[in-house]
């Protein structure tokens, strides 16, 4: 089995027929040593619980790549990066994937037909069918590529016609805590040269007595190592790729999974999987074994359907899932980046079909794609007929199914004529602040590129830009006539399943999943798509620096609120944001004011809460000064209760502060009037201090988002395929 990731346009030719048949998968023979040189491996009765899988990691240092023509250091640089991601993703299996641990250290076997030239072929000699002549060149044992150390094999010996052989090798003493050895190189391999865009690529090359894969080898091409258009999520998303391809995931082992009826710890009447694949009447392939039939019926919404889960046409053997089934998954044999990509829980699902694994499948990461969408989904007979929001046709704009990115529609090979909203070639993240417009650029359709912005299909356009109020809208160019396409919006999550969004100098308007709404200031519709935005019971962080740009018409106002919290308690950094944005949400809840009029949260780690009030340009609504009063009003007969994790503050005195704006130019009637309002407004705060009222006001604390996309920095440019 050999496993290919490609990073590029996908015309890259296909390489896993051609190479899957370079490594034999070695099993463990009969013991080619007799029982006193035999290393003892201990057995502990009872302690068969699947415990998590320990991944132990052994990077082969290649001898072609080190040496004169690195100096620059280029390999080991690569090979620092591999590990990281290497270690990543091996914890991250350890959290999801458990086996009965290997008893004693892992020792891994020799292939005899590698070391032994011949073996003694009369069934009546003693040592019948023992190595009788060895293979004066044999080098040892590799794994694609990888030499195993002797001290990770069983040893191997001469055997004479008759009596006791000539021990050549005796036992490594093998590796320690471990369930899977994973040799790491990072080479510039023949393959890396052929196909420049291949970055990685794996094989497994061990099974244990149950064909449990117990050791296997990745290799990454190392330019791509050392080049910036891979960040590390996308390694660690592309090693966890290739990693679960070497521990069972594979055209080459679906055929070995067991079916274990008495459960993993017992291992009782296991037997081999009778059917894992067939064809459907359609000839498309299918994997159907009983859990991620069950897994895929669920995830379409047709939960008591057995189905199977399409396979990609890939010759005799496949290794991915279907594309048009489950774009997204980390097993198609796409790869659009670590944004892009889930650890979904089908492909979860087969490792628990596997009968080598028991599954943690909490740790499932949500599939969007095709969800809900029933038993026609993705087939290539309904994926043109429009009855799904998940395709599109024609070529026109709009935004990629997970609206992180605009997009345009548009096929692959792997789609098979299906066509999706695929990012554009450049710049079509909207999650990133550089894709965004220079300050002083004209933006007629309000985008607004940020962390928290995603993409909304919509035709907005400003009604005034300034030195366009005389003019009739029907003389704007393009105010006639606007089509709909994928623009960058921001958006907070306020419940599950439910967001407001901003527009450039509008206020937050709530938004109504399934359908277009108005936005103040603005010609034209945004719609608001259904089951595909803060599906999680996240609410958004703190949209931190506020991208609207401040209008120096209004007063500029500060308030400040003390907190108490419990003794003792102190704040990290991320957990200072969220306490921030939590406060701030209280305020805007209980004044029932708009989020446009506050700018800038922030708290101290002695817990002084502070914002920023102005009426930034779109802003509806009453003056800053107004709500500045109406909200110290509600502060005053009620002190605000903020409940973040476990903690409660409560707002001890609020001080209400007037900023002398960064302009001096302000008029000073606005400024004083500001002012004495302010003054009233502090001696009001000081003045209820005495006796606070208990009642509480409870908000949800803002759980981290820990969605990958907001940290991560560049997606690979185009696409990455594995073959
Ligand atoms: C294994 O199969 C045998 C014979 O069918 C049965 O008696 C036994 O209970 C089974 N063991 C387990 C653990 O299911
Ligand atoms: C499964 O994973 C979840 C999420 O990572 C974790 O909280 C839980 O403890 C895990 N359960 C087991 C049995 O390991
Ligand atoms: C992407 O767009 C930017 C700005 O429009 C441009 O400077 C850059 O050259 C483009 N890159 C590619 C690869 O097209
Ligand atoms: C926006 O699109 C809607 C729906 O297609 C259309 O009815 C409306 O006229 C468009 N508005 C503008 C300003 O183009």
């Amino acid at each position: 089995m050999l496993l290919l990731l490609l990073l590029g346009v996908v015309t890259s030719r296909c390489l896993h027929d051609e190479t899957q048949k370079s490594v034999s998968l070695l099993r463990p023979p009969f013991s080619q040593l007799p029982p006193n040189f035999r290393s003892s491996s201990l057995t502990f009765p009872g302690s068969r619980d699947p415990q998590p899988l320990r991944i132990q990691t052994c990077y082969i240092e290649d001898s072609i790549s080190d040496g004169a023509w690195d100096p620059e250091g280029n390999g080991k640089r690569g090979g620092s990066r591999a590990l990281a991601a290497v270690r990543e993703a091996t914890q991250r299996i350890q959290g999801v994937l458990a086996v009965p641990p290997v008893q004693g250290p892992l020792l891994l076997s020799r292939d005899p037909t590698q070391y032994c030239h011949a073996v003694w072929g009369d069934p009546d000699t003693l040592n019948y069918h023992r190595c009788s002549l060895l293979n004066p060149g044999y080098k040892g044992e590799s794994c694609l590529g990888a030499k195993i150390p002797d001290a990770h094999l069983h040893g191997y010996a001469l055997w004479p016609e008759q009596g006791p052989p000539q021990l050549v090798q005796p036992d490594g003493p093998g590796v320690q805590n471990s369930d899977f050895l994973l040799y790491v190189r990072v080479a510039h391999t023949s393959k890396c040269h052929q196909e420049p865009s291949i970055i990685a690529y794996a094989a497994s090359c061990q099974l244990d007595s149950d064909d449990r894969p117990l050791a296997g080898t990745i290799v990454y091409c190392a330019q791509h190592l050392t080049s910036p258009s891979l960040s590390h999520s996308d390694i660690v998303m592309a090693t966890l790729h290739e990693l679960l391809h070497a521990l069972g995931f594979s055209g080459q082992l679906f055929k070995k999974w067991r079916d274990c009826p008495s459960g993993l710890r017992v291992r009782e009447n296991c037997s081999t999987r009778p059917q894992v694949m067939r064809r459907n009447e359609w000839g498309q392939l299918l994997l159907t074994t009983p859990a991620v039939s069950h897994s895929l019926a669920r995830h379409l919404g047709v939960p008591r359907v057995s189905l199977g889960v399409p396979l990609e046409e890939e010759g005799p053997l496949s290794s991915h899932w279907e594309a048009r089934l489950l774009q997204g998954s980390l097993m198609t044999a796409t790869f659009d980046g670590a944004q892009r990509t889930r650890l979904d829980p089908i492909t979860l699902a087969a490792f628990e079909d596997s009968g080598w694994y028991q599954v943690n499948h909490s740790t499932a990461e949500e599939l969007l794609w095709g969800q809900g969408s029933g038993l026609d989904f993705g087939l290539v007979t309904t994926c043109g007929t429009g009855s799904s929001d998940f395709f599109c046709t024609g070529s026109g704009l709009g935004c990629h199914y997970l609206h992180l990115d605009k997009g345009s529609c548009s096929s692959d090979p792997m789609l098979e004529g299906c066509r999706m909203y695929k990012p554009l070639a450049n710049g079509s993240e909207c999650w990133k602040k550089e894709n965004g417009f220079p300050a002083e650029a004209e933006n007629p359709h309000g985008e607004i590129y940020h962390s928290q912005s995603r993409c909304f299909l919509a035709n907005l356009t400003s009604q005034l830009l300034p030195g366009e109020e005389t003019r009739h809208p029907s003389q704007i160019p393009y105010l006639k006539e606007v089509e709909l396409t994928g623009r960058c919006y921001l958006h907070q999550c306020t419940e599950r399943g439910a967001y407001k969004v901003q527009v450039e100098g509008s206020p937050w308007v709530p938004c109504v999943p399934g359908k277009p709404i108005q936005i103040p200031g603005y010609y034209g519709l945004l719609f608001c798509p259904r089951g595909r935005l803060c599906q999680t019971n996240e609410v958004t962080n703190a949209v931190t620096s506020s991208p609207v740009s401040l209008s120096t018409q209004d007063q500029l106002f500060q308030l400040s609120l003390r907190l108490a919290g419990p003794p003792g308690h102190s704040l990290g950094k991320e957990q200072q944001e969220e306490l921030a944005e939590a406060v701030l949400q209280a305020l805007v809840s209980r004044g029932g004011i708009d989020r446009c009029y506050f700018h800038s949260p922030s708290i101290t780690p002695s817990l002084v809460f502070t914002v920023h009030m102005q009426k930034s340009s779109g802003c509806q609504g009453p003056s800053v000064a107004m709500l500045h009063g109406a909200l110290t009003l509600t502060l005053q007969e009620k002190p605000l209760e903020v409940c973040h994790g476990e903690a409660s503050f409560i707002a001890e005195y609020s001080k209400l502060l007037v900023t002398l704006d960064h302009n001096p130019s302000k008029t000073h009637v606005s400024l004083s009037i500001g002012l004495c309002l302010m003054l009233l407004i502090l001696m009001g705060a000081l003045g209820i201090v005495a006796y606070q009222k208990r009642a509480s006001l409870q908000v949800g604390p803002s759980a981290p988002y820990h969605s990958p996309q907001l940290h991560s920095t560049r997606g690979p440019v185009g696409r990455i395929r594995e073959v």
